[in-house]
């Protein structure tokens, strides 16, 4: 029987504003204290794996072992077709971190930017088709692992569309929606994006 989890504090192993911020709503409404790694002080460890289960495992041990506390991790990415999956598990990387104001940020403009202009190369008639890939993994302490993994097909838009969610949103039109993510109230996308699909699966495990 899968092992559940009980009432208390957890750690959102993240230090990605747009993560933290979605995962403490979809954890909500179930009775978890939700806590970031960054407001911990944990070390962000490097993600050295080379797909999502295993960066979302390295990152949810991470933080387990340092606070002695469940933690849950996301690691996700665009998965474009016609790139053959990239950027994948690289999807942050192609942002870059800069400086912007004295502090360090990503330039998620012109990493949307890099996805077109690939698409660009392959011509006019390229396939713009995209999914967005969240893998969940929650980590007890003693390290135990549980994975989950959640899928949102859609398409590549451009120029990209609307100042809301985080990331590659405003260039994702989820499939059969008008509204790119980016134009989405935040419950909106909450209620079909890739994170909450395998939220819903860990939540029919865990709790
Ligand atoms: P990582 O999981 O920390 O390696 O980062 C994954 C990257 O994928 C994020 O930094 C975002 O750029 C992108 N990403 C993942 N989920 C979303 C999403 O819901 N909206 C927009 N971008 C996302």
């Amino acid at each position: 029987m899968t092992r559940k989890l009980t009432p208390g504090r957890l750690v959102i192993a993240s230090h990605n504003e747009g993560k933290v911020r979605e995962i403490t709503a979809l954890l909500g409404p179930h009775g978890m204290a939700p806590v970031s790694a960054g407001s911990l002080g944990l070390p962000e460890p490097e993600e050295t794996g080379t797909t999502f289960a295993e960066n979302a495992t390295i990152k949810a041990l991470a933080s387990a072992t340092a606070s002695g506390l469940p933690a849950l991790a996301d690691d996700s990415g665009l998965d474009v077709r016609a790139l053959g999956g990239r950027p994948g598990v690289y999807t942050a990387d192609w942002a870059e971190r800069q400086w912007f104001e004295g502090a360090e940020g990503r330039d998620w403009y012109m990493a949307m930017g890099k996805v077109e202009g690939l698409l660009c190369e392959l011509g006019p008639d390229a396939d713009r088709a995209a999914a967005f890939v969240c893998t969940l993994c929650l980590a007890w302490p003693d390290g135990e692992t549980a994975l989950f993994e959640g899928r949102v097909e859609g398409s590549l838009v451009w120029p990209p569309r609307g100042k809301l969610g985080f990331g590659y949103d405003p260039a994702f039109l989820p499939g059969g929606a008008a509204l790119t993510f980016g134009e989405m109230d935040p419950a909106a996308k909450n209620a079909i994006s890739h994170r909450a699909r395998a939220f819903d699966l860990l939540v029919d495990a865990l709790f």
